[in-house]
């Protein structure tokens, strides 16, 4: 349901790119890659704390990027610090549990960042200095 909407959603300029994506991913759940999903109906990737995301979803598939750089720039540039497209706050929304409840990182195979852009051939190296799995503190929330 979730790639039905992606497949859908507004942008010309990335909507073939988006229909790859959602078939090698329907095709890849299919197939059974993704080994932590039992059932193939289930979203590709984790779905999300929250009730929104920091922006709407049909923007945030098109621009997220735009956002954490801009926010990168204010911040390492700037030393302006705002929370709302920090990239600790992608992670500690967008980090799924495994069954032991303990985080899993965004960039693991299947999960949120890794799954999408892993058949788009996006490389981000993010991940080398910022942490990819919320902190301690937040992961013993419920
Ligand atoms: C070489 C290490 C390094 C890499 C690689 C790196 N960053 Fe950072 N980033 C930093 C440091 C250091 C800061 C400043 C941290 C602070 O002062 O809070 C920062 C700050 C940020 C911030 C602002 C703080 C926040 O959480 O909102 C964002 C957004 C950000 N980086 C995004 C990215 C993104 C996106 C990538 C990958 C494309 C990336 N960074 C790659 C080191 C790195
Ligand atoms: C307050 C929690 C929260 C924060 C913070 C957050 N998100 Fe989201 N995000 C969501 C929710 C909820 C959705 C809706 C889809 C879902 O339920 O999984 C979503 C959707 C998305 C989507 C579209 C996924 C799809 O279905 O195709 C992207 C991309 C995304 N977020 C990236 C980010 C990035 C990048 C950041 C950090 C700048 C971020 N999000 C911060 C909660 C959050
Ligand atoms: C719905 C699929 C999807 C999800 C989920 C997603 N991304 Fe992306 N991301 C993309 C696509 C597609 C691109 C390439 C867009 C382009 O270049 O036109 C991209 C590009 C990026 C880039 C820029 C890479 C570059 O070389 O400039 C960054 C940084 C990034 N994503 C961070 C994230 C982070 C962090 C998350 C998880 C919190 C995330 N993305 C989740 C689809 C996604």
């Amino acid at each position: 349901m979730i790639w039905s909407g992606l497949i859908e959603c507004g942008s010309k300029r990335r909507s073939r790119a988006r229909r790859i994506v959602a078939i090698t991913l329907g095709l890849a759940v299919g197939m059974g890659l993704t080994g932590s999903y039992a059932e193939v109906n289930q979203p590709v990737f984790p779905s999300a704390r929250g009730d929104q995301c920091v922006e709407p979803v049909d923007v945030m598939r098109r621009d997220h990027f735009e956002f954490l750089k801009h926010q990168r720039d204010k911040t390492v540039h700037e030393g302006i610090r705002t929370p709302r497209h920090s990239l600790a706050g992608c992670i500690d929304c967008h980090a799924d549990k495994d069954p032991q409840g303990r985080f899993l990182p965004v960039n693991a195979k299947g999960q949120f960042c890794q799954s999408c852009h892993v058949y788009t051939a996006v490389k981000i190296d993010c991940f080398s200095c910022h942490a990819a799995r919320p902190s301690e503190r937040v992961s013993q929330s419920p």
